[in-house]
């Protein structure tokens, strides 16, 4: 299956490639960073595919600055929405499979009981308003073969994430303020992109005209930011002092839903997943991070 992904540079990107390339499959996969296709661009977006065939995307590319969304609403809603409506018409016309990438943020966060997939979405900042537009627009526009995969608190090995701010802070600071009263599940990318492959290897996902679906992806249980801290914290085994503080006294520009653990029974039942525990990935993400270090020093 050749297929297409987006966001090469990202997290979700990185993580993909680097797992395809351990699975020595990488031929059947093109990655595109922004600079090669860039999805504020629309018309350039077209051309790409009038002279590139696929029969899988796999949109990992996102505006994910939650706060400067608040202040770019027109470029957050231009990739999370109108890029996404664009591939999703190109999709449908071309008759290729399309896997989306989205987030806990299209929920308000009141729910005490884990989130459903068929739950009322009813975000509270730009960033969620647009991704919930994306999602909207292609499952309007394919009925068949798209499938929305919602997840939440992503780290992983590359880039700008939780874990590596925590890590990066440590190095300097004995004392750190971190929120115990937002809730949710860290999710590690190299997971959800072993969870991708079986769904793209799966027969469910190769079948013709599959209903599209919404799916909720995130590692088992679940946690305050606070709490993720603590756990990085003990495995690097610092002395750092953790404090524990409310959202109210850590404002930030865009609102976050106060909880927003997601249940993932559909997709482990629907494609037989078994699920990391969040620590237990944590820890294995932490041990790669370490060796990756080891051996840029060398
Ligand atoms: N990170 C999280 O905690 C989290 C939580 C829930 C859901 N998600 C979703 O998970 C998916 C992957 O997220 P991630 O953590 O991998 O995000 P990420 O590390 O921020 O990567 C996003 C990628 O999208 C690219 N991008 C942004 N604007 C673009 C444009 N106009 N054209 C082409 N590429 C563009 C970025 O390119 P540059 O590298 O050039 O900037 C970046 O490489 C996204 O759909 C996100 O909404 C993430």
């Amino acid at each position: 299956m050749r297929t297409l992904v987006t966001g090469a540079n990202g997290q979700l990107g990185k993580s993909i490639k680097n797992l395809v390339i351990q699975q020595q499959i990488s031929d059947s996969f093109v990655f595109t960073t922004r600079d090669q296709l860039n999805l504020s661009d629309l018309q350039s977006l077209k051309s790409y595919f009038e002279t590139h065939t696929f029969d899988l995307i796999i949109n990992c590319a996102a505006y994910t600055a939650v706060d400067r969304a608040e202040l770019d609403e027109k470029e957050a809603n231009m990739v999370n929405h109108l890029a996404v409506k664009q591939i999703a018409e190109i999709a449908q016309n071309k008759n290729i499979k399309f896997i989306h990438i989205s987030t806990d943020f299209v929920f308000d966060g009141l729910k005490s009981q884990p989130y459903l997939e068929g739950d009322t979405a009813d975000p509270l900042n730009i960033y969620g308003k647009t991704k919930l537009a994306g999602e909207n627009a292609v499952l309007s526009i394919m009925q068949f073969n798209a499938i929305i995969i919602r997840t939440s608190w992503v780290y992983s090995e590359y880039g700008n994430n939780f874990v590596d701010t925590i890590l990066k802070l440590v190095k300097h600071r004995n004392e750190l303020n971190v929120v115990s009263d937002q809730i949710g599940t860290p999710t590690y990318a190299s997971d959800l992109c072993l969870a991708i492959l079986t769904i793209i290897r799966s027969e469910k996902f190769n079948g013709n005209e599959q209903e599209s679906q919404i799916y909720h992806y995130s590692n088992k249980g679940f946690c305050n930011w606070h709490d993720f801290a603590k756990e990085i914290i003990k495995i690097l085994d610092s002395n750092c002092i953790l404090n524990s503080i409310k959202t109210k006294d850590y404002p930030t520009t865009a609102q976050r839903p106060r909880s927003t653990v997601m249940s993932t029974d559909k997709i482990s039942q629907e494609f037989g997943l078994k699920i990391n525990f969040w620590k237990d990935s944590l820890k294995f993400c932490m041990k790669n991070l370490s060796v990756i270090s080891i051996s840029n020093d060398n």
